[in-house]
This record gives C-alpha cells, sequence and structure tokens, in this order.
C-alpha cells in the first residue's frame, strides 16, 4: 500500500503508524526494551515507516527507546510525537494522578504554555536523537490556555524547522477550527475503532471537509479487536485495560460474538481478525492512518500485513450490518 500524505501537510506517512504507548509501559504492565526495538525494527521492511510516541508514554521511556531504535536511520522513518502532557509543575489544567514505571507517583496537567511547548520540543529532540520531529501533537488540549497561543509555538518551531508538520489530538471542531486559524494543522490523532465511532458525528466530517489528516488511535480497541481477550484474560499487574468500559465482562462478551460473526470473512480472505479490523478501518472516510500499538516483532508484521487485504464496497457494508447489531454499556 502506498504512502498517504497528511492533509495539506507535505508530510508522506505510511497508512499503518506503530503506536509506541506500549512500548512505554506505563499502564500497560511494563514492557521489555529487547523486543520494543525489534518491533520497531521489524517496521522498516514491512512498509511501516511512521512511529508514534510521546513524552507522557513511559514519561519519556518510550521516546527514548524509539531515539534508540532508529539511531543510525532516521531518515528511513517518519517520527511523531507530542506535547502537552506535563509530570512535573502545576501548571494548566490537572489531569490525574498515577505511578510512573517506579512505582513513583505523578500529578499529570494538560499545559500547552508557549514556552513549555518549546522547552518540551528540545526535551523531546534530545530523547529522540533527532534534530527535527516529522509531525509534532498537542497531546490533550488544554483548556487553561489559549489555543492560538500553544499554535504560536507550534508556528516558531515549524519555521525553525525543528517540526516537520503540525497537529493535534484530541480536539473538537470548535478547537480544531481555532488551531488551524493560527497555522496549517495536518492533523487531529482520535479514538476510532469498530467499536468506538464518536468521530463520525463530527470532527470526521470537519476533517474531510477541510482536508486534515486524521490518525485513528486504538483501532484494535487496545487488543479487543484481535479476539484474544477472554474474560479470565491474565493481565499483568499495572495495565488499566481492565479498568476500562470496553473491557467490562458483558462487553468483552458481545464483542467476541460479533468477531466471530466476522471470523468467517477473515478466513475467506486469509486474514487474522486484527488484519481485518484494521484493513475496516482504513477504509473508512478520511481516516489517513491507522495508528496500531504493538509490542512485538510477530504483532507488527501481523498488523502490517492489514495494508494486503482488499475490502470491498460489499463486504464492508457486511461488517457494518453486523456491527449495527452490537450493543455495548460503555458507561
Ligand atoms: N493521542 C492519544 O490520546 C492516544 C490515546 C491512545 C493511543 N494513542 C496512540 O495510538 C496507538 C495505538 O493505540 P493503542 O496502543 O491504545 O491500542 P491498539 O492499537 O488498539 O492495540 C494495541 C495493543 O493490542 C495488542 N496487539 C496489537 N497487535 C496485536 C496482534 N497482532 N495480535 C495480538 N495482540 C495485538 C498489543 O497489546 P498486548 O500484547 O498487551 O495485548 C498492543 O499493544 C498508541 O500506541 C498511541 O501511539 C494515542
Amino acid at each position: 500500500m502506498e504512502k498517504r500524505v497528511l492533509g495539506k501537510s507535505a508530510l508522506p506517512v505510511s497508512p499503518i503508524a506503530l503506536g509506541a504507548w506500549a512500548i512505554g509501559g506505563w499502564m500497560w504492565g511494563g514492557s521489555d526494551k529487547r523486543d520494543s526495538i525489534r518491533a520497531i525494527h521489524a517496521c522498516l521492511g514491512h512498509g511501516i515507516t511512521s512511529i508514534d510516541t510521546a513524552p507522557i508514554y513511559g514519561f519519556g521511556h518510550s521516546e527514548e527507546v524509539v531515539g534508540e531504535a532508529i539511531k543510525g536511520k532516521r531518515d528511513k522513518y517518519e517520527i511523531l510525537t507530542k506535547a502537552g502532557m506535563r509530570w512535573e509543575g502545576t501548571r494548566g489544567e490537572y489531569y490525574f494522578t498515577t505511578n510512573d514505571n517506579s512505582g513513583i507517583q505523578r500529578d499529570i496537567y494538560k499545559y500547552s504554555g508557549r514556552d513549555s511547548l518549546i522547552a518540551e520540543c528540545e526535551e523531546s529532540l534530545k530523547r529522540l536523537g533527532t534534530d527535527y520531529i516529522d509531525l509534532y501533537q498537542i497531546h490533550w488540549p488544554d483548556t487553561t490556555t489559549p489555543i492560538e497561543e500553544a499554535m504560536e509555538a507550534f508556528r516558531i518551531l515549524l519555521e525553525q524547522g525543528k517540526i516537520r508538520a503540525a497537529g493535534v489530538s484530541n480536539y473538537s471542531v470548535e478547537q480544531m477550527e481555532k488551531a488551524a486559524a493560527v497555522v496549517e494543522l495536518s492533523s487531529n490523532q482520535v479514538p476510532f475503532s469498530m467499536v468506538r465511532r464518536d468521530i463520525e458525528r463530527d470532527v470526521q466530517p470537519w476533517c474531510l471537509e477541510n482536508n486534515c489528516g486524521i490518525l485513528a488511535y486504538s483501532p484494535l480497541q487496545r487488543g479487543l479487536l484481535t479476539g484474544k481477550i477472554t474474560p479470565d484474560y491474565p493481565f499483568a499487574p499495572g495495565d488499566s485495560r481492565p479498568e476500562t468500559p470496553h473491557f467490562k465482562v458483558n462487553n468483552l462478551i458481545h464483542t467476541n460474538k460479533f468477531l466471530e460473526k466476522i471470523r468467517p470473512m477473515a478466513e475467506e480472505k486469509g486474514a487474522s481478525l486484527s488484519q481485518l479490523v484494521i484493513a475496516w478501518t482504513l477504509r473508512q472516510p478520511g481516516i489517513t492512518v491507522a495508528l496500531v500499538g504493538a509490542r512485538t516483532e510477530q504483532q507488527v508484521v501481523q498488523n502490517a500485513g492489514a495494508m494486503d487485504i482488499d475490502l470491498s464496497d460489499d463486504e464492508v457494508n457486511r461488517i457494518n450490518r453486523k456491527l449495527e447489531k452490537l450493543q455495548l454499556d460503555l458507561h
């Protein structure tokens, strides 16, 4: 599958990007560095050139691992990272309190002040071992700072060549409009999967109309849509998934029943369930990139195979009709 261009930017990205949240370990019950580096290396041979990370993923750990993995081959990857979630200081909007990878309690703030974003960019460049970031994104909107101020920082970073494209994440239409008035807004990174489709109401139509790229995050709904998550699945301590609404026992049971209904289609196409789910994601209007997390080389290789699965309109519609019957309790 050919590379796609992100919105109005000149940035080519692979249709599947590797998400490096789990590689940071935090909220995923830890991670294995050697596996992570092998996973990042495996991307290149299988058509995945874009890697998405963030400072908060393991409190710098994910960016450092990505930096180590891309050493000597920086130009072969597009590096997508983020800013605006701080774990030192108390400026901005308090988000939540968590333990970091060493068990130290951290208060997380969403903070997009101009100077803070510029300083964060330097920190990320250092951890990633590079002198430019391909796509820089505000991780979460900060309601205490005007969006115009945050985008002014991105405009400066673009001018300095430290970032190649400016994006946002988890922004509403109103917030995207404000951002796009200050810089050329390349993309919005938002949650989107077969079982999480809220963006279809507003963000997706706006992005289509305004040629703004969409990076669909958690397209496997954090592993649920692989079909492997049963009610007795052995999550590692510190893995946050069992506490999230999609992983409530009834939701697992209903989702797995739905997956069994589409399994024959996957088998007909010689695909795994994960590949069918990712291929469906890539067929949705306005979705530029399916941002799929993986911890191992094996997962990367399997997920990359989704780019070779062609789904006809009829097949997409057949899946959609089955999805319409899936009722989940997400409260
Ligand atoms: N901007 C934001 O606020 C935001 C929020 C969430 C995510 N994201 C981005 O989106 C990326 C992807 O989302 P995600 O990691 O939450 O979820 P995801 O892509 O839906 O699921 C990834 C997880 O599913 C499992 N998995 C992946 N491929 C598999 C395969 N072939 N077979 C079996 N299991 C497989 C792995 O976990 P196990 O092996 O442990 O099961 C993996 O870590 C993140 O890494 C991050 O870059 C951004």
